[in-house]
C-alpha cells in the first residue's frame, strides 16, 4: 500500500499513476472519498477545518485495509499532518510506504500558474505549507524533474537501495550515523580497508546497531551501488589531503546529479576548489561546517551547509531532521551560501570559539593566581555570571571542568599547559590577512596558544627574569564585579570580530550571508552557543554590525572601562591577558574617529615615496612630500 503525499501541485496524480502503473495495482484519489458535507463546503470555496477532514480521514483509513487485502493500490493524498498520516495507517507501518513529493513554494507556485484552467490562490499554497509537517518516515522525492524521472527515483528509492551514504566511521560519522538512523533514513556507510589498523569498520559498526538496519562497506564501488540514485553521500573523514583522495576515487563512480556533501572542518579555499572541479563532471557538492562534537552529532549538531543550493533543498530533510533545533523548534541548520561560504563560516565560529575559550582561561588564571581563589569558589562565581546574561556552553563546561577531580585531586592541575589546535583558528587569520579585515582577539587567541605550545622556552625565560606575577587585588568583590564586567564587554567585541570579517566576505565574495539567520543557527548545538548568540539573532534583524546595534552600544559603553581597569591591573600585576587586552585594543581602535595612522602614512612617504591623501584635498588625489 502506497501514499503519495505532498501539498496542491507537486503531482500526486500524475506520479501516483505512473506508479499504479508500473506496479499494476489500482490507483486512488483521496479526493474522491469526501462525505457529502465536505463536498458542498469544497464546493462553495470554504476551506476544511481538521473536524471536517476526521471523518474522510477514516473512511480513506477503512478502505486502505480492504485495498492491502486485495493486493495493495496507490493513494494520492496531501497527508500534511502527523494526525492525518495517523488516522490512514490503519495496517502495520511496513505495509505502508508514504512518498513525499517536495518542491519549493516558488516552484510550485509557477507549476500551477503553468497549469491550464486551474487556479489557486497563493495564500492557499502558503497555508499548506504552513500546514505541511515533516513525515521522517517517507522516502522523500524531490518534483524538480520529469515525472518519468520521479517515477525511477522512487522505483529505486523502494528498491533495497538506501537514501543516504556515510564516508568515514570515525567518532563524528558513527555518530552522525547513528542519528540519522534514529531519524528512520535508510544509510549506507563505508569505511576503508587498512591492513592492520583499519579493518572491517563499517562492518563491526553496523554489527554493533543491529537495530539501525544499515549496510556497512569497505569496498567503495558496492557502497555506491547500495544507494538510490540520484545518491547523497556525506564525507566524514579528515580535513585536507583525505578528502581530495577519497574524491578522486568516488567520481568515476558516481553519475550526473549526484552530491558529494563535505562535512569535515575543511579549509573554504580547498571548497571553492573542489566545487568547481567537481561541476566540471555535473556532479554536486556541498561543503558543510557541522559543530557540536561527539555528543552534537548524536543528539543534534548545527549545521551549516554551503554550495549548489538545489542541492541543498534535495537534502534538506535530512540535515534539517538530524540538526539541533532553537527556541522555536526550527533546525539549526540553513543553507549559507554559494561556493565554500559554509566551510567559512564554520571557519569563524572556530576562531570566535579559540577566543571565547581563551577569555574564559584568563578569567581562571586571574581568579585562581591572581586573587587566590580555589577552584570551588571560581566555579561557584562563573555559576552566578551564568545569572547574569553570560550563561554559554562553554562557560558550562567550564565550571564543570573546575569540579572535576581525580583521586581527590583537581584534574586540571595534572593537565599540561600547551594547547593544540587543529587550523581553523589560523585559517581564520589568514583569511583576516586575505581579506584586509581586523580579526584581534581571534588572531591573538591564535597566537597564546602558540606561545602556550613553547613550553621548553618559556620554563627557561622563566627562570631568567624571575617571578614577575604578583597578586592583584586586595578588594576582591571589586575586582571580581569588574572582571565580570570586562569579561562580557570582550565576548561583545569578540563576537563583532568575527561578525565584522563574515561581512567583509560576504561583500567581497558575494555571498549574500545572512547573520541573524547564521546566529540562529549558532543557538544551539554548537560549541559557541550562548545566551548572547541569542540575542544576536534579533540584532542582526536591526544592523549588520553587532557593534552599531543601540542595545550594544549602551551595554559595551557601560563595560568597556571594567575592561580597560582588568586589562591595567592584569599587566601590571604580571598577568599575560592577549585576548581581554586584543578586545579592549580593538575596541578603542573601532571608535576611534582620528587615529594615528596620519603618522604612519607620513613615515611612508618619507623613506618611501608611498604618497597619502589630505584631509584637505580630495581623496581621489595623492601627495608626495620631498621631507628633508
Ligand atoms: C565544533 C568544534 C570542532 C573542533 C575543532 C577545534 O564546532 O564542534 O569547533 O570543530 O573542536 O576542530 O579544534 P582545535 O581546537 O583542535 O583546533
Amino acid at each position: 500500500m502506497i501514499i503519495v503525499m505532498g501539498v496542491s501541485g507537486t503531482g500526486k496524480t500524475t506520479v501516483g499513476q505512473l506508479l499504479a502503473k508500473e506496479m499494476a495495482i489500482p490507483f486512488f484519489d483521496a479526493d474522491d472519498f469526501h462525505p457529502e458535507s465536505n463536498i458542498e463546503k469544497l464546493s462553495s470555496g470554504q476551506p476544511l477545518t481538521d473536524s471536517d477532514r476526521k471523518p474522510w480521514l477514516e473512511i480513506l483509513g477503512k478502505e486502505i485495509k480492504t485495498w492491502e487485502a486485495n493486493g495493495g493500490a496507490v493513494l494520492a493524498c496531501s497527508a500534511l499532518k502527523e494526525k492525518y498520516r495517523k488516522t490512514l495507517s490503519t495496517i502495520p507501518i511496513e505495509q505502508l510506504t508514504i512518498i513525499h513529493l517536495s518542491g519549493t513554494f516558488e516552484l510550485i507556485k509557477k507549476r500551477l500558474s503553468h497549469r491550464k484552467g486551474h487556479f489557486l490562490d497563493p495564500s492557499i499554497l502558503k497555508s499548506q505549507f504552513e500546514d505541511l509537517e515533516a513525515c521522517h518516515s517517507a522516502i522523500q522525492v524531490s518534483i524538480d524533474q520529469t515525472p518519468d524521472k520521479i517515477l525511477q527515483e522512487i522505483l529505486s528509492k523502494m528498491s533495497n537501495k538506501t537514501a543516504f551514504g556515510i564516508i568515514g566511521m570515525g567518532v563524528m560519522g558513527q555518530n552522525l550515523a547513528i542519528n540519522m538512523a534514529n531519524n528512520k533514513v535508510r544509510l549506507s556507510v563505508f569505511n576503508r580497508h587498512v591492513a592492520g589498523k583499519e579493518e572491517d569498520i563499517a562492518k563491526n559498526f553496523v554489527a554493533k546497531h543491529p537495530a539501525l538496519n544499515i549496510q556497512g562497506f569497505d569496498d567503495l564501488s558496492e557502497f555506491v551501488d547500495s544507494m538510490a540514485p540520484p545518491r547523497n553521500i556525506l564525507l566524514m573523514v579528515q580535513a585536507g589531503t583525505a578528502v581530495d583522495s577519497i574524491i578522486d576515487e568516488l567520481t568515476p563512480l558516481l553519475g550526473p546529479d549526484d552530491l558529494i556533501i563535505d562535512g569535515g572542518n575543511s579549509n573554504y579555499l580547498d571548497t571553492n576548489r573542489r566545487d568547481q572541479a567537481l561541476a566540471l563532471h555535473d556532479i554536486n557538492f556541498i561543503g558543510t561546517g557541522i559543530s557540536g562534537g561527539e555528543e552534537g552529532a548524536r543528539k543534534g549538531p548545527s549545521i551549516m551547509p554551503g554550495g549548489s543550493r538545489t542541492a541543498y533543498n534535495r537534502i534538506a530533510p535530512f540535515l534539517e531532521n538530524i540538526a539541533a533545533k532553537d527556541a522555536n523548534g526550527k533546525a539549526c541548520c540553513t543553507y549559507v551560501g554559494p561556493e565554500g561560504s559554509g566551510h567559512f563560516i564554520k571557519m569563524v565560529h572556530n576562531g570566535i570559539e579559540y577566543a571565547e575559550m581563551q577569555l574564559l582561561a584568563e578569567v581562571y588564571e586571574l581568579m585562581r593566581n591572581g586573587l587566590g581563589m580555589q577552584p570551588e569558589e571560581i566555579a561557584k562565581t562563573l555559576e552566578h555570571w551564568k545569572t547574569k546574561g553570560l550563561d554559554s556552553y562553554l562557560l558550562e563546561i567550564t565550571i564543570n571542568i573546575l569540579r572535576k577531580e581525580e583521586n581527590g585531586e583537581l584534574l586540571l592541575d595534572k593537565i599540561l599547559d600547551a594547547a593544540s589546535q587543529k587550523g581553523t583558528g589560523g585559517w581564520s587569520t589568514e583569511a583576516a590577512i586575505r581579506l584586509g579585515s581586523p580579526l584581534n582577539t581571534i588572531a591573538d587567541a591564535v597566537m597564546a596558544r602558540n606561545i602556550s605550545a613553547q613550553k621548553e622556552t618559556r620554563t627557561a625565560a622563566n627562570e631568567l627574569y624571575g617571578q614577575i606575577k604578583q597578586p592583584i587585588s586586595k578588594d576582591l568583590d571589586s575586582f571580581i564585579q569588574a572582571l565580570m564586567e570586562g569579561y562580557s564587554a570582550a565576548r561583545i567585541v569578540n563576537h563583532a570580530v568575527g561578525f565584522d570579517m563574515m561581512k567583509e566576505a560576504s561583500t567581497q565574495y558575494d555571498w549574500s550571508l545572512d547573520f541573524s539567520e547564521i546566529s540562529r543557527i549558532w543557538t544551539n548545538g554548537c560549541i559557541i552557543r550562548s545566551e548572547l548568540m541569542s540575542a544576536m539573532v534579533n540584532f542582526f534583524k536591526d544592523t549588520d554590525r553587532l557593534l552599531f546595534h543601540p542595545a550594544i552600544v549602551k551595554s559595551l559603553g557601560e563595560q568597556q572601562a571594567s575592561l580597560a581597569q582588568v586589562v591595567g591591573q592584569a599587566l601590571a600585576s604580571g598577568y599575560p591577558v592577549p585576548v581581554l587586552a586584543s578586545a579592549m585594543n580593538f575596541f578603542l581602535g573601532y571608535v576611534n574617529g582620528q587615529s594615528s595612522a596620519n603618522m604612519l602614512q607620513a613615515q611612508r612617504d618619507y623613506f618611501g615615496a608611498h604618497t597619502y591623501k589630505r584631509v584637505d584635498q580630495p581623496l581621489t588625489e595623492s601627495f608626495h612630500t620631498e621631507w628633508t
